[in-house]
């Protein structure tokens, strides 16, 4: 993930460009630079790889006295990580640093190619500098300029921009993407993705709304949302490093609930075209003689996988099992060289996962990971990966890993169905992929109304939560991320499944967590509520629909598509067990008896 910084005041430029880029590194990156603008003159560094690289390249380069600077940590998604793709990017008199993805780069470009501007990179940022150069040379004001630009762009940004027209100021917008402005008494102005780069530098700091846009002097700042002024709302920055890293939120594992929207943002990234989803990771893998997928995984990362399993089936049309890494160990399983070898797992290194990839690599079988750690264990093992793009996740209980997980393996259901998934499905599932991260904005409400609903379940002899189709899986997920973190007992199963047997349990004080999505098998799940409602369990439905025999409601949106549903629900799922365990005095962060990475069998 690309992460963002910006400096305006008497200080040296480059001690903060720097230090706050490496306090940003976490992210993920494989280029940097940093633009300094200082009496008139821009001068710009940029290198592949590792920050040292950019320190070494800078060593020579002091900038005291009155200036701006702007830095940049790349991850690449639109053109390969090489020096010309990386950040900052130049025009003609300006330099723009752009974390996020602008959905309609493509357009941009090939109008202003016609017009006879030259590119320099591959990436999707570089219309952004070119756009605003193009309106100040109609002669709009750099502000009429830069709100121009922004108002052309669709997609997710934190912008950045200087310009030797206005040498005093700094262009900054938000959309979808973190971006702080920050200050202190010395009238020194920041800006940067995360608090943690500010600690120590800024006092106070305003995080910015998406739609907000602005510009930044050394004493002023002008923030605006839909043309209208804002008056911005400063909070004191605290100087705990561990604060910051958690941006205000009460633990890890809520910061990572709340970040899922932007981290899914990061996992899209440059696999969606015109032409559908392009996994460059894959491109010389040969998956012609390919007729099944086995997938392996562990815990959370097993229901990603039994979720992907409805997804291989229904949109690539190809047969798709999963199975629990340590029980597939030890089954002497047939292994078959056109069967897929599938592990998942956040960390890249859990023992059992990876000793199934052994076992399929002894025979002979390719295989591919989905992992969030480049260059764990799993990567370096796999013939490919795609990795989720998730960032450190530190909660113990995972959130963000497992959206990241269930959306690579449905770009790569839709990668694997090129051939037989109609052209309007597919363009109707890549309009739901890109609808995702809206869907997992979390809203004020909802998690409001969420905690107080959470009072009445830290009792009880049991959860069930229950759903039909993916809505298993994730009923499966939501029980282990209760369990995990609440310690109360929570079990996941088809809704359908639970009058062979488990009915039994039903009483006032058995409480069934209710998927009932309105896109999939609505009537068939609210008969099986309507079930366990009959012999008095406390039913919490999670639906659009009203449901009038629910003991306790949550209304989610109307969606037209069940995985739009589905990320709906799982926020739901993540923040109730989240709110119980807060209520239980428990520890959100690090449960009891459990590890962030089971490198034992
Ligand atoms: O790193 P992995 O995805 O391979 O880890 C697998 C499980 O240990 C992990 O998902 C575990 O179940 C989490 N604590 C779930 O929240």
């Amino acid at each position: 993930m690309c992460g963002i910084v910006g400096y305006i005041g008497e200080g040296e430029k480059k001690e903060f460009l720097l230090s706050g880029l490496k306090e940003l590194e976490y992210r993920g990156y494989d280029s940097a630079g940093i633009a300094v603008l200082k009496d008139g003159h821009i001068t710009s560094y940029r290198t592949l790889g590792k920050l040292e690289n950019l320190v070494h390249k800078t060593e020579a380069f002091s900038s005291d006295g009155f200036g701006l600077g702007i830095g940049h940590t790349r991850w690449a998604t639109h053109g390969k990580p090489t020096e010309a793709n990386a950040h900052p990017h130049r025009g003609e008199f300006s330099y723009v640093i752009h974390n996020g993805i602008i959905e309609n780069y493509k357009e941009i470009k090939e109008n202003l190619q016609k017009e006879g501007v030259k590119f320099l990179s591959q990436t999707d940022s570089e219309v952004i500098v070119h756009l605003f150069e193009k309106f100040i040379k109609e002669e709009l004001s750099a502000q009429d300029a830069f709100k121009s630009t922004i108002e052309m762009l669709q997609g997710a940004y934190a912008i950045l921009l200087v310009t030797k027209d206005e040498p005093e100021t700094i262009f900054f917008a938000k959309n979808a993407v973190p971006l702080i402005l920050g200050q202190n008494a010395k009238e020194e102005k920041f800006m940067s993705s995360s608090d943690s780069p500010l600690i120590g530098y800024a006092t106070e700091v305003v995080y910015l709304e998406d739609g907000e846009y602005g510009w930044v002097k050394k004493d002023e700042i002008s923030l605006f949302m839909n043309e209208k002024p804002v008056i911005p709302t400063f909070a004191t920055l605290g100087r705990d490093k561990i604060y910051a890293q958690k941006d205000g939120f009460r633990f890890f594992m809520e910061k990572e609930i709340y970040e899922q929207s932007s981290v899914v943002s990061e996992t899209l990234m440059g696999r969606i075209s015109d032409e559908g989803v392009e996994l460059d990771e894959l491109k010389d893998i040969d998956f012609s003689d390919i007729d099944n997928i086995k997938i392996c995984a562990c815990g959370t990362s097993y229901h990603a996988g039994l979720t992907a399993a409805y997804l291989f089936e229904r949109l690539s049309k190809i047969r798709c099992q999963v199975e629990i890494a340590s029980e597939f160990r030890y089954k002497e399983p047939l292994l078959d060289k056109k069967t897929l070898f599938l592990v998942i797992s956040q960390s890249g290194e859990t023992a059992d996962t990876l000793e199934a990839l052994k076992m399929a690599k002894k025979a002979n079988m390719k295989t591919l990971a989905i992992c969030n750690v480049d260059n764990s264990s799993i990567v370096r093992l796999a013939d490919a990966t795609l990795l989720t793009r998730a960032g450190i996740e530190k909660g113990v209980a995972s959130t963000k890993a497992f959206a990241t997980q269930v959306i690579t393996l449905w770009l790569l259901s839709l990668y694997m169905g090129k051939k037989t998934i109609p052209a309007k499905k597919m363009q109707s599932e890549i309009k739901a992929l890109l609808h995702t991260p809206s869907v997992l904005h979390v809203e004020d409400n909802t998690h409001e109304k969420i905690r107080r609903l959470s009072k009445r379940y830290l009792h009880g002899h049991g959860f069930f939560f229950i759903g039909r189709d993916i809505f298993f899986p994730l009923a499966l997920e939501g029980a282990l991320k209760l369990k995990e973190i609440s310690y109360l007992h929570a079990e996941g199963y088809p809704s359908g499944e639970m009058k062979h047997g488990p009915i039994a349990l039903a009483d006032s004080e058995l409480f069934t967590v209710a998927l009932m999505p309105q896109t999939m098998l609505y009537e068939k799940t609210k008969s099986n509520v309507e079930e366990l409602s009959a012999r008095d369990a406390t039913i919490l439905a999670i639906s659009p629909k009203e449901f009038d025999l629910a003991d306790d409601f949550i209304k989610t949106t109307e969606q037209s598509h069940p995985m739009s549903e589905f990320f709906e629900m799982m926020i739901i799922t993540q923040i109730l067990a989240l709110e119980i365990a807060v209520r239980l005095g428990n520890d959100v962060d690090m449960p009891r008896n459990l590890a962030k990475s089971v490198t034992v069998e």
